[in-house]
């Protein structure tokens, strides 16, 4: 039988949400691994197994109890073989529900809330020496965002040729539907010191594509580089990480339209490293509801912004984030919404069935949207949102698009990569350019990717 002191060696850690849950996953593998652990995909296999959870919608908070229930199977399966497995719960449900979760699924050993995932090692070593009930603590408390980064190791090791890479946390918002303001706590910003450092060890390890991450991305704002006596913007950021040598594709995402200033419009027409893509969220098109989810701008202060940016970036691919059914929506209200997305014409956008959320405003709202109208208001929506992606995509047909190679497709001797506008592309071609920036004929194109071939093939 495994002694009860022997470290767990294999860890599965498997993520939901955004991003930046993306980003926290790669972190917490860069924790475990110098303690010894291997990567696994497979549960049955995993002394440790994390949970990266997401809370923006019931749906995504839900999935975590089904996976919970499987791995009760697992754990137990394992344990009749004298096998030990930890399971940690992190990110925002963790934050948003560590003691129900305790209580509900006792087959969790470890409650870490997103600005506390650096105590991963900490919690551990507490379970193997304090046995597995006393170490049971929440840790969902903790916002100490400095903290957190201080604690992460320096170095970060590339998994391919793009990365993201967080620059900034929290929100000071309050959307009234949304949860993010309290499961990931006020806006942080990391400094350019700390960000520029990550950045090169990435560039050093082969990314040429960096994606700058944050809740409010372009509330970005932190003291310029050490010796410079500045307070920087986003804007400021990227032309500061555009020198960079072997840097070649910077983007950043999610954007708030308040916080999208004229210095930042202003970067997209004049760093040609900032990819022509702009994800701005605006969530309806009705001035009534804009104002009921406390998003602070009106439609048409939305529509100026894009005027602006389009003016400086002509060919932009804008995407955004739509909710339907947000309580009091009325027909014309979600009319105001399809007109918006005919108005802008969206590369690609996110859209979502409000989803009542515990604790925030909108939750306690009379005039709940009935979920067949949210049904049908999503479909409707969706229809044109796909229209419009499979238009933006055919418009490429014919065209000469540099695309970064990525990855093998699911094909033989395919690759895909891509384009500036963040289309998935896919050609015939060699392994060996994976990580390169190559010139692609497109020759078709669905709604959601690009196919073509090599110029010299
Ligand atoms: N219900 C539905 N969608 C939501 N989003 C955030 N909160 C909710 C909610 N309660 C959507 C928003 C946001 C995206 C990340 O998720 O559109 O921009
Ligand atoms: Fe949520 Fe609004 Fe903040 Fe975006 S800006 S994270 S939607 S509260």
């Amino acid at each position: 039988m495994k002694k009860s002191n022997t470290p767990p060696k294999r860890v599965l850690v498997k993520t939901w949400g955004c991003q930046m849950n993306v980003y926290d996953s790669e972190r917490m593998s860069d924790i475990l691994h110098p303690l010894g652990f291997e990567d696994t995909d497979n549960a049955e296999d995993a002394d440790l197994v994390v949970l990266n959870t997401c809370h923006i919608r019931e749906k995504a908070a839900e999935k975590i109890y089904s996976e919970l229930g499987r791995l009760r199977k697992i754990k137990a399966e394992r344990q009749a073989n004298g096998l030990q497995t930890k399971i940690a719960v992190v990110g925002c449900v963790a934050q948003a529900e560590g003691a129900e979760i305790l209580k509900r699924a006792p087959v969790v050993d470890l409650v870490l809330g997103p600005q506390s995932y650096h105590k991963l090692p900490e919690m551990l070593s507490g379970l193997e020496t304090g046995g597995s009930d006393s170490a049971r603590t929440v840790l969902a408390t903790d916002f100490d965002v400095d903290e957190k980064f201080k604690q992460l190791p320096k170095k970060r090791v590339a998994t391919g040729p793009t990365a993201f890479l967080t620059v900034q946390e929290g929100c000071d918002k309050f959307c009234t539907f949304c949860v993010v303001p309290y499961t990931r706590g006020a806006e942080h910003s990391r400094t350019t010191d700390e960000i520029t450092a990550e950045a090169r060890a990435l560039v050093t390890s082969g990314v040429r594509e960096i994606t700058l991450l944050g809740q409010n991305v372009n509330a970005w704002a932190a003291a310029a580089p050490t010796g410079v006596d500045e307070t920087w913007g986003l804007a400021q950021l990227l032309g500061h990480l555009s020198k960079i040598d072997g840097l070649d594709r910077l983007r950043y995402t999610t954007s708030h339209p308040r916080d999208m200033d004229a210095q930042l419009i202003a970067a997209h027409g004049s760093l040609p490293k900032l990819m022509p893509y702009l994800h701005l969220p605006v969530q309806s098109g009705s001035n009534r509801i804009l104002q009921a989810m406390n998003r602070q701008h009106t439609i048409e202060e939305y529509f100026s912004k894009i005027t602006d940016i389009r003016r400086t970036r002509p060919d932009i691919a804008l995407s955004g984030d739509f909710i339907v059914g947000f309580p009091g929506e009325t027909d014309q209200d979600f009319e105001d919404t399809l007109h918006c997305i005919r108005e802008v014409g969206y590369a690609s956008a996110y859209s979502f069935k409000y989803s009542p959320r515990p604790g925030t405003p909108g939750a306690g709202l009379d005039d709940q949207v009935p979920e067949p109208i949210k049904s049908e208001r999503l479909q409707r929506l969706q229809a044109l949102v796909w229209e419009q992606q499979l238009a933006f995509n055919q418009a490429q047909i014919g065209k000469m698009l540099p695309v970064l190679f990525e990855r093998v497709g699911r094909h033989a001797g395919q690759l895909g990569g891509r384009s500036a506008y963040l289309q998935s592309v896919y050609v015939q071609a060699a392994p060996e350019l994976i990580g390169q920036i190559v010139d692609v004929q497109i020759i078709s194109a669905s709604n959601n990717a690009l196919s073509g071939q090599l110029v010299s093939a």
